[in-house]
C-alpha cells in the first residue's frame, strides 16, 4: 500500500500494481489488458477473453481453436468428485457447491508439475459448470448427467447442461457476453482475497476458494441474486416505483446499485441492459425489463445512484431460464479467469500481503489470576 489512509474498507487505497485491468481510470475506462470492455463484448468470445486475461495476448485463429478444444476436453468430473457432489445436501447453497467442488478437485488433482497453474485455471473454468449442474440434476431429479458435451463454448456448455438441450444462438451469445463482462475487475474484494491467499505461497485451488467465499456475499457477487429477488416482487413499473420508494424511505440498500470505484456509471451495465431488452423482446414480455428500468430511473432521481453489472444481469439470466441461485455461480465460472490471471501475476512478483491496523483496544494491563476475576 502506498500509505495507510484513514478510510473505511480501504476505499481509495492503492494496494498494488497490476497489468491485467483498468477500472474507472480517467481516459482508460474498463479495459482488460488494454482492450475496452465494449469491444470485447461486441467482437470477442469468452474463450478469447479468458485467453487474453490468462496468457496476456489475444489468441490468433489457431490458438483460439486449440484453447476451445483444450477447455472442451476438461469438462469431465472424476468419480470421486461426482461422489462428493452427491454427498452435499440437496438444499446446499450453490456457492458452497462450487467452493467444495474446487477443494475436492484440489485434493484429487493437486497442484504439481503435472497440474501446473495455467492448466488448473483452465480446468476450473471448464469444469465449474459441470460440477454445479451435475450436483443440480442429481439432487433435483436423481439423474447422473454426462458433463462432457460437444458444445463449442463455455456458455453453450452451461446452458446445454442446465436445460438438457442446446441453447438458441441468442441465449448462447447473451451468456457468452455475460461471462465476458464478469471476467475481470482489478482489485475487487474476491480478487484481492485470492491474491492475499496466493501471496502466502499457498496452492492455486486455495486461492480460488478464497475468491469464491468472498464473492458469495450480497455486497459483491451475491448482488445479482438479491437484485432478482427485488425485481421479482413487482408486477408493474408503478408497483416497483412505490415499493422501492418505500424501501428507500426505510434506508434499505437496493441491490444492484452503486459501486465502490465508479462514480457516474458502470460501463458493463449499458451492455447487459441492451441484452436484457433483446431477450425480453424475443420472449414478447417486457414486464421485468420495464420494472427494472423504472427502478433505475427512481434510483438516479432519488439517490443519484446507477445500476451496476448485477442489476440487468438478473433479468437477463432469468430470461434464459437460469434459476436465481445459479446467478452468482455463473459469476464464479467467469471470474475464475480473472482470479487466475491475478494469482499468476501475484506469484510472478510476490510479496506477502499483510497490512497494518490502528489499535483501538485497551492499554497494557496487569495480569489478573483466575481466582481474582469478577
Ligand atoms: N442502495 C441504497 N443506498 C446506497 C446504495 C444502494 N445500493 N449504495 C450506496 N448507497 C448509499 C449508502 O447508503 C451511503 O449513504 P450514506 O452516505 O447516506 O450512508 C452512500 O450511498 C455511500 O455508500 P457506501 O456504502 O459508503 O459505498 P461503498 O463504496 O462502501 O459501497 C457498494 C459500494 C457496492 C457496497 C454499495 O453501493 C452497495 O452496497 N450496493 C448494493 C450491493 C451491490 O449492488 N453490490 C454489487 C457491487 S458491483
Amino acid at each position: 500500500m502506498t500509505a495507510i489512509k484513514k478510510t473505511g474498507g480501504l476505499a481509495g487505497v492503492v494496494a498494488g500494481k497490476t497489468a491485467i485491468a483498468t477500472v474507472g481510470k480517467e481516459g482508460k475506462g474498463l479495459n482488460y489488458r488494454g482492450y475496452s470492455i465494449y469491444d470485447l463484448a461486441e467482437y470477442a468470445t469468452f474463450e478469447e477473453t479468458a485467453f487474453l486475461l490468462l496468457y496476456g495476448k489475444l489468441p490468433n485463429r489457431d490458438e483460439l481453436s486449440g484453447y476451445k478444444r483444450k477447455l472442451a476436453g476438461l469438462r469431465g468430473l472424476p468419480p470421486a468428485l461426482r461422489n462428493a457432489l452427491e454427498l452435499l445436501p440437496a438444499n446446499a447453497n450453490m456457492m458452497d457447491v462450487l467452493r467444495s467442488g474446487c477443494s475436492m478437485l484440489g485434493a484429487l488433482e493437486p497442484e504439481s508439475q503435472q497440474h501446473a497453474q495455467y492448466d488448473i485455471a483452465d480446468r476450473l473454468i471448464a469444469s465449474f459448470g459441470s460440477m454445479l449442474l451435475y450436483w443440480h440434476h442429481y439432487h433435483s431429479s436423481g439423474r447422473r448427467i454426462e458433463t462432457e458435451t460437444d458444445d463449442d463454448s463455455v456458455a453453450g456448455h452451461f446452458l446445454h447442461l442446465l436445460h438438457g438441450a442446446k441453447p438458441s444462438e441468442l441465449h448462447e451469445r447473451c451468456m457468452d457476453v455475460s461471462l465476458i463482462l464478469y471476467a475481470e475487475h482489478e482489485f475487487n474484494a474476491s480478487t484481492f482475497a485470492a491474491r492475499i491467499t496466493a501471496s502466502t505461497l499457498s496452492d492455486f485451488y486455495s486461492a480460488i476458494t478464497s475468491g469464491i467465499g468472498t464473492l458469495r456475499g450480497p455486497l459483491h457477487g451475491g448482488a445479482n441474486e438479491a437484485a432478482m429477488d427485488l425485481i421479482a416482487q413487482f408486477r408493474s413499473p408503478e408497483e416497483a416505483e412505490a415499493g422501492v420508494a418505500s424501501m428507500l424511505a426505510e434506508k434499505k440498500l437496493i441491490m444492484g446499485f452503486g459501486h465502490r470505484v465508479y462514480s457516474v456509471s458502470d460501463p458493463r451495465s449499458d451492455v447487459i441492459k441492451g441484452w436484457s431488452r433483446k431477450l425480453s423482446e424475443d420472449k414478447g414480455d417486457l414486464t421485468l425489463y420495464r420494472v427494472s428500468e423504472r427502478i433505475e430511473q427512481l434510483m438516479r432521481q432519488e439517490k443519484g445512484l446507477f445500476p451496476n453489472l448485477d442489476f440487468y444481469s438478473a433479468s437477463a439470466f432469468h430470461l434464459m431460464g437460469v434459476p436465481t441461485m445459479m446467478f452468482t455461480p455463473i459469476f464464479v465460472i467467469s471470474r475464475t479467469s480473472g482470479w487466475s490471471a491475478h494469482i499468476i501475476e501475484q506469484r510472478a512478483n510476490n510479496k506477502l500481503i499483510r497490512p497494518g491496523a490502528d489499535y483501538t483496544g485497551p492499554e497494557p494491563m496487569a495480569w489478573v489470576p483466575i481466582g481474582q476475576r469478577t
